[in-house]
């Protein structure tokens, strides 16, 4: 689509529903990176997919059945956590306003919307939702704007390494990233976002992260391994995005699931391991790629913290812990952080 069409498209759904404004990223470029990852990823020794390209419409469709999952605690734990602390966590942030990176359904949000907004007794506030899925992002704003009157939804369907910059002016913002998706960055890569949302932060910001804890290896690997597959099944959608995306020609059905914890970098890894010799086609950007049976793909890290690991990240990037947030088992835990750096203009 062009990006003319884009906007069109975008101008044409605010005008049926007012309180919403979509900015819309995600044209050619992202078949662009999209093309450019995988040719780059698949050649590379070992082998790797970026994990952002999990989540096309069927990818986030996936995602969400996993949060249903008995096995996957992450979500449910963050909700209630959520549940408990919302009301404090925007008091001691003083927000005013909401941003949220990877809002995918925005479900869990509500417990920071509905105190920002109700206990505030604001009459005209502000969430700005960021995420690659448009489907989940729409669908949400619908939905929020009527739970919640005086709302207003300004999202944008893009990449949150990227677009950060185009985000709307806000008072008193409070940056929320839930699910663990921090923990999907490499260290490095961690580093280098948390520094950047450093930078971006103004005075009046705070940031609000969801992490998994580090805990014994049987709960973190059933997590990633849940009996009825759908785990799986979202692992192997990252194929079947390149198989419609790029014309290629993987069999979903000659790749296998696999996801361990390795305690050593305490994060969960997740492949996709070849159960046969196969040559992969992927016409889109004339690659032909040879896997022997046994041969693997890593498509995932989720990285588990400890309290004392993830505030020394917070401050080795600029960021200062303000707040701690956890469940009774100390499972998972919300991060309140502060700027160091924040620009104050
Ligand atoms: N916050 C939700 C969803 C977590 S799943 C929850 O806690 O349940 C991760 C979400 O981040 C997905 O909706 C996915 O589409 C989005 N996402 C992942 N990488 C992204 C990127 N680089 N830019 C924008 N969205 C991204
Ligand atoms: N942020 C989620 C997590 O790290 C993403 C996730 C859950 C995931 N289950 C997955 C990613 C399975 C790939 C495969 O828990």
């Amino acid at each position: 689509m062009t990006s003319s069409a884009l906007q069109f498209e975008a101008l044409e759904f605010a005008s049926v529903v007012p309180d919403v404004r979509l900015d819309i990223y995600r044209g050619e470029e992202w078949i662009t990176s999209f093309a450019n990852d995988v040719h780059r990823g698949l050649l590379a020794d070992p082998p790797m997919l970026p994990p952002k390209y999990f989540y096309d419409a069927r990818g986030s469709e996936l995602f969400d059945a996993i949060c249903e999952l008995p096995e996957y605690y992450p979500t449910r734990t963050e909700e209630a956590i959520l549940a408990a602390h919302g009301a404090e966590i925007v008091n001691a942030a003083a927000a005013r306003s909401l941003v949220e990176l990877g809002s995918g359904s925005s479900l869990k949000t509500e417990h920071l919307l509905r105190p920002l907004i109700l206990d505030n007794e604001l009459e005209d506030s502000l969430y700005v939702p960021i995420d690659f899925s448009e489907s989940a992002v729409r669908e949400a704003a619908v939905r929020l704007i009527g739970e919640y009157p005086g709302l207003r939804v300004h999202g944008v369907i893009g990449d949150f390494e990227k677009h950060l910059g185009g985000l709307p002016p806000a008072e008193a913002r409070l940056i929320a990233f839930l699910g663990g998706t921090i923990g999907n960055f490499a260290p490095d890569e961690m580093h280098f976002f948390l520094r950047r949302l450093a930078l971006l932060a103004e005075p009046d910001d705070s940031l609000l992260i969801g992490i998994d804890l580090v805990k014994d290896t049987e709960e973190l690997e059933s997590a990633y391994n849940d009996s009825a597959g759908v785990t799986a099944a979202f692992n192997k959608n990252v194929l079947a995005s390149i198989n419609s995306n790029l014309a290629g020609d993987f069999d979903l059905d000659a790749w296998e699931h696999v996801a361990f914890f390795d305690r050593e970098n305490s994060w969960i890894e997740m492949r996709l391991r070849s159960s046969i010799d196969q040559i992969v086609r992927i016409s889109a950007i004339d690659t032909v790629v040879s896997f022997a049976a046994g041969d693997e793909i890593r498509t995932e890290i989720s990285r588990k913290f400890t309290r004392e690991a993830f505030t020394a990240a917070l401050e080795s990037s600029g960021l200062e812990l303000s707040g701690w947030f956890t469940d009774e088992n100390e499972r998972f835990a919300l991060a309140l952080a502060d700027s160091q750096l924040a620009s104050g203009r």
